[in-house]
């Protein structure tokens, strides 16, 4: 399948659809957005629908520039693993694959080594990773945000070889702005992104591919909040979630960015 074209940190807008949408009631969606997305430029579009709506959505994307990515993965390419889904088969329908969302982490036992694996083998099947960081709100109160996500960076891409910096993306997602209407100030997700993520991505690959690399906000973007963020010299687009579900406000979030 043909990546679609970024430059360098073009912007990206990833819609997280989690646990919502059957197969039909998703390409009523797409269909919602679809004409207001097109006429968005300049700024990458990414839905991640459930996987049984991937094949769906994948056929009501065919001919345009939207993405589409999964929301898990595991890291074997075939075995005895009842219930997974490889990169391989991802790779059929999709561009992308979320890894490490928070709560993967929080209820679904997700490491920092099993993210490492599945980035790994996201990207040696040519699917392009976004990969999740973010303190909890114990972690942020008690002053280890940069700690936490500095190991969570290092430890997700250990022993990685990036090809190109276009196949890599950082979310930054503080788990307490996550569905909870409290956001991260945009000066202080730009900062952390400045000061730990970028920095920690230069010392695993690099200056060069490390400024090349795309690092996102999420956790309650909304129509409303979303400008802020993309006035920020680090940040490079989001990923949301709930406005994701609703056409006005995933496209409005998209309109922000470009
Ligand atoms: P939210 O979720 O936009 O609903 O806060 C973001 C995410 O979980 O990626």
């Amino acid at each position: 399948m043909i990546k679609p074209v970024t430059n360098s940190r073009t912007p990206l807008i990833a819609g997280n659809w989690k646990l919502h949408k059957t197969a039909v009631e998703a390409n009523q969606l797409v269909s919602e957005m679809l004409p207001g997305l097109q006429a968005v430029t300049g700024v990458e579009k990414l839905l991640c629908p459930p996987f049984t709506a991937l094949q769906a959505v994948s056929e009501s994307l065919k001919g345009t520039e939207i993405a589409l990515g999964a929301q898990n993965l595991h890291w074997e390419t075939s075995g005895a693993l009842t219930g997974e889904i490889s990169a391989a088969m991802l790779a059929e329908f999709c561009q992308y694959v979320i890894i490490g969302h928070s709560e993967r982490r929080a209820y679904f036992g997700e490491t920092d080594e099993t993210v490492n694996h599945k980035v790994r083998a996201a990207l040696s099947h040519n699917l392009r990773a976004v990969m999740c960081v973010g303190e909890t709100l114990k972690e942020n109160e008690d002053g280890q945000a940069a700690e936490v996500i500095s190991r969570q960076v290092r430890d997700g891409l250990t022993e990685i070889n990036l090809a190109g910096s276009t196949d890599l993306v950082v979310a930054y997602e503080p788990v307490w702005a996550i569905g909870t209407g409290r956001a991260a100030t945009a000066e202080g997700a730009n900062l952390l992104i400045r000061n730990v993520i970028r920095p920690t991505l230069a010392g695993l690959f690099g200056e060069e591919i490390a400024q090349g690399i795309r690092v996102l906000y999420g956790g309650s973007v909304k129509p409303g909040n979303a400008a802020e963020y993309f006035q920020q010299s680090e940040i490079d687009g989001a990923l949301v979630g709930g406005a994701s579900l609703k056409a006005d406000d995933f496209v409005g979030i998209t309109q922000a960015a470009a």
